[in-house]
């Protein structure tokens, strides 16, 4: 028996290695006992590589052991890296000692090397062997390289990352989806977005902050892009003169945040590395009304539906060669809610609010803010809530609050949509939703 591999070589440093002494481990794929000799296909972080037992070179216990050991299982092997030419897969090492480390149940409640998809809900229900799929870990790889790309291209243009509190004693978007929660026999609310904090932050002479954290929405919806917990990047800019600012500081963020991750996967030879978009500047503003007239429904006053955005990303693409664009000037109508938006002076119908969708589907919502208290109150009010539950909000706005404005991106739905994923579901390790808790 060898001990827990000490200095693990892997499948992708193997072939460097021929002629020596090696340790690997990692998941058993499959294995094929042809009597003097066998071969067992091994599966590690990087790849396969193949572990071959040779009678005279294997001690026999070791033949025993691995023809009763299920697939799955998590086995080590020390060995010498051999040549062989024939091996499909690469390497070879020749196994001279080896152990199971933990024996896997049979059968697997989901197969891993399966040609024929599984339902997403038992994918889901047992995500630790969904994601022994490669496909499934380079989601991950390319969420993780865009969460660095932003945090890069967020500091490159100016802002402090930030961490606002998730357990608040208010909600920011509407008393609908709030999730609430019993805090020392009084009541709280689990943070929809930190919206009414980074606007406070504006206040102090920091201008620029940003945070990527998660929001929690009680969504009855059971659609293919809703979270109950979604990772929210917000972003809010003090002496904003206008949303055109905003248009541009998001282009710049999204065509940097781009750049750096097509540099990140580039490096490791991902597969999605050549499949990120490289958006042209501007990208078209599309105002609401203009956007209601191109789906045939200019008196429309409700917002926009699945169907009607995904149409509108269609149209988007053919009248401006575009996959991201903007949709401006949401009528104050559908922002009642949004108390926190600025309506415009002249045309107090519309807000300065807007969303930015990315191949049919909203990707990122934003506005220029009210930061006259005044009116910022009365809004409170039209929308049904009490000033006075929003004093710790409001105080920053009586001492010296500049204008200002922000946006917030779903993580999780970019995610999804630059890898192709129809469902947001997968763009999440363990996702949440009206239906599901665990894992
Ligand atoms: O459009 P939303 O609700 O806007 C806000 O949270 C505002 N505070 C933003 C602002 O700065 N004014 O959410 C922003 C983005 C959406 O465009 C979407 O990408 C994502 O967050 N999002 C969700 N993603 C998954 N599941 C959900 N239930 C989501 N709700 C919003
Ligand atoms: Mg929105």
């Amino acid at each position: 028996m060898v001990p827990l591999p000490r200095e693990r070589t892997y499948s992708r440093d193997l072939p460097l290695k021929k002629g020596e002494k090696v340790r690997v481990a990692g998941h058993l794929q499959d294995y094929r006992a042809l009597g003097s000799l066998s071969f067992a296909v091994i599966r590690d972080r990087h790849g396969l590589f193949q572990v071959t037992l040779k009678k005279g070179v294997t001690p026999d216990p070791l033949f025993e052991l691995l023809g009763k050991t299920s697939r799955e299982s998590v086995v080590a092997f020390e060995g010498q890296v051999a040549e062989n030419p024939k091996a499909k897969i690469g390497a070879e090492v020749l196994a001279e000692t080896g152990e199971v480390l933990s024996a896997a149940e049979a059968p697997l409640p989901l197969g891993v090397i399966d040609k024929v998809g599984a339902e997403l809900d038992t994918r889901l229900n047992h995500r630790f062997l969904d994601l022994r799929k490669r496909a499934n870990q380079e989601v991950f790889e390319l969420r993780a390289a865009l969460a660095e790309g932003l945090r890069a291209s967020f500091r490159e243009l100016g802002f402090l990352e930030v961490e606002t509190p998730k357990i608040l004693k208010q909600g920011a978007e509407g008393g609908a989806t709030l999730f609430s929660l019993d805090y020392f026999g009084g009541r709280a609310y689990l943070a929809q977005s930190p919206q009414l904090y980074k606007q406070m932050l504006m206040a102090t002479d920091i201008e620029r902050v940003y945070e990527i954290a998660p929001a929690f929405r009680a969504e009855p919806s059971d659609t293919l892009r809703h979270l109950t917990e979604f990772t929210s990047v917000d972003a809010e800019m003090a002496y904003l003169d206008g949303p055109e600012t905003l248009w541009t500081t998001i282009e710049e963020l999204l065509c940097r945040t781009l750049e750096h991750t097509r540099k990140t996967l580039t490096a490791s030879q991902h597969p999605l590395a050549g499949s990120l978009p490289q958006p042209k500047r501007p990208f078209p503003r599309v105002t609401f009304g203009k956007a209601m007239e191109m789906l045939g429904k200019p008196s429309s006053e409700a917002d926009f539906g699945t169907e009607d955005e995904k149409t509108l990303g269609d149209l988007v693409a053919k009248e401006h060669g575009a996959e991201m664009y903007f949709i401006t000037e949401f009528p104050t109508s559908l922002k009642r809610s949004t108390f926190y938006a600025m309506h415009q002076d002249d045309h107090p119908e519309k807000t300065n609010y807007f969303d930015l969708d990315f191949r049919g589907q909203e990707i990122i919502s934003g506005g220029q803010r009210e930061h006259r208290i005044d009116r910022l109150t009365s809004q409170i009010r039209e929308a049904g809530l009490d000033p006075a539950n929003f004093t710790g909000y409001l105080e920053p706005f009586r001492y010296g609050m500049p204008p200002h404005g922000g946006f917030a991106l779903g993580l999780d739905r970019l995610t999804a949509k630059l890898a192709q994923l129809p469902n947001v579901r997968e763009a999440r390790l363990f996702p949440r939703d009206r239906f599901r808790l665990e894992p």
